[in-house]
């Protein structure tokens, strides 16, 4: 394979420091890639008055493959006021830059996985039958749709008349909310398409026989959400049985998810779910393998190639000033992996994982939230590892 080319959108706070680390652990392991800077976030914004340039669009259209830091969002009157003067006449509207991406280029498909790393003294511990301490392995991968659902953005308040006339038809709306004055009604829908729906479940299938997981769970709410989440199960019942008879299927609802996944989580494999319920579960199962220093996450549209790879963390402003950068970079490294293992660059994601795994197991190097402190500028001078001797210890074990 020749040298790929590789978007790298470090955007706000902590972003760049974990795509920098990152970027050096791929150099160590022997990736070959060259790297396109790609703008984006609230510097854009505040500067532009867009936090997702037309060039950055064109640079991820061009070379499909992206690695994403983090970005900062605010409310929409913070957002106004932190514009520049000369944009503030022009009626620009702040919007997130990750939904934008996700919408631009239909990457309805956000794969999370989470897998306890041995040793990692964050991992959830449960007690056994007798006074024991039980350390459950997870090894779970949430397929979550990423463009419909409940983040679809078709919302009311104080609904049209089109739309309030069109709800009246319906007998429930009628009488649960027929004498509700329309200026005291919101609304926001929940739209699953087949299309959509047919794409995420295929995904989690497939990760399913490829890996060697034996089960998919779909987690909705069937037996309430009847129209959306039962059209979801229904289509994975006859998908698995047309083309997946070796993988059981499993039925949960979100609720009863969330409970369990603090009583069995070894149990599950991959699990399927509409936008927000995969937003839910997924932060549910990152919790059990040491919370966001170590959830990453694919976001894919394979029709098109294009694929965004980034940390679910966020741009954690508070920390974004330190002199010494003190955030974990296992999460975007991690993603980083994920990337690598799209492009079919097995060999190099598997090393740095064992690379990872060999730096969590033997404790030695820890960042400040794998050591339980409060994230603070002096925690590096008690003991903790900054983010790039985090990076470096990766490093010494490739
Ligand atoms: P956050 O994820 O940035 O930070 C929450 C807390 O988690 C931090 O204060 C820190 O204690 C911890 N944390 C985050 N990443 C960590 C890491 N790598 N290592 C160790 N600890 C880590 O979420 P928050 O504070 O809710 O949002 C901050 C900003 O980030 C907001 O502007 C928000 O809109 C944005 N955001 C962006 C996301 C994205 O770019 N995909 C996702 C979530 C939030
Ligand atoms: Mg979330």
């Amino acid at each position: 394979m020749g040298k790929r080319t590789i978007v790298a959108m470090p955007g706000d706070g902590i972003g760049k420091a974990v795509l920098d680390e990152t970027i050096r652990v791929l150099d160590a392991a022997g990736f070959e890639a060259e790297y396109l800077e790609g703008d984006i976030g609230w510097e854009f914004w505040r500067k532009e008055g867009n936090p997702l340039p037309q060039r950055t669009l064109d640079l991820l259209e061009e070379h499909k493959i992206g690695l994403f830091g983090a970005i900062t969002s605010k409310p929409k009157d913070e957002a106004f006021e932190e514009l520049a003067p000369e944009l503030k006449e022009k009626g620009l509207v702040y919007s997130s830059p990750i939904v934008g991406l996700r919408q631009h280029f239909g990457l309805d498909i956000c794969a999370r996985p989470c897998k306890t790393y041995k040793g990692n003294p964050l991992n959830f511990i449960r007690r056994g039958a007798g006074s024991d301490i039980e350390e459950p392995e997870v090894d779970v991968v949430i397929y979550r749709q990423n463009t419909e659902g409940l983040y679809g953005g078709v919302e009311w308040s104080n609904p049209p008349d089109q739309v309030y006339d069109a709800l009246m038809t319906h007998p429930k709306f009628k009488k649960n909310f027929g004498s509700t004055p329309k200026e005291e009604i919101s609304i926001s829908t929940r739209i699953f398409t087949k299309k959509a729906t047919e794409r995420i479940l295929r995904a989690a299938f497939e990760h399913a026989k490829k890996y060697g997981y034996k089960s998919v769970t779909v987690c909705e709410k069937p037996n309430v959400i009847r129209e959306t989440s039962g059209m979801m199960y229904k289509m994975a019942q006859q998908m698995q049985k047309a083309d997946y008879p070796g993988i059981e299927l499993w039925n949960t609802n979100i609720d009863a998810q969330m409970m369990w996944l603090t009583k069995n989580p070894e149990n599950y494999g991959v699990i399927v779910a509409g936008n927000m319920f995969g937003d839910i579960v997924s932060d549910g199962f990152a919790g059990l393998i040491g919370g966001l220093g170590f959830a990453c996450s694919a976001q894919m549209n394979p029709d098109k190639g294009i694929a965004v790879f980034e940390p679910t963390h966020g741009s954690a402003p508070k920390y974004a000033d330190y002199p010494v950068s003190i955030v974990n970079p296992i999460a975007m490294v991690e993603s980083a992996c994920m990337m690598l293992d799209y492009i079919d660059e097995n060999a190099i994601a598997a090393k740095i994982r064992k690379a990872v795994a060999e730096v969590v197991e033997e404790g030695k190097v820890r960042t400040y939230d794998m050591m339980k402190m409060t994230g603070r500028a002096d925690v590096v001078e008690k003991g903790a590892a900054s983010t790039i001797q985090m990076a470096d210890a990766i490093i010494a074990k490739l």
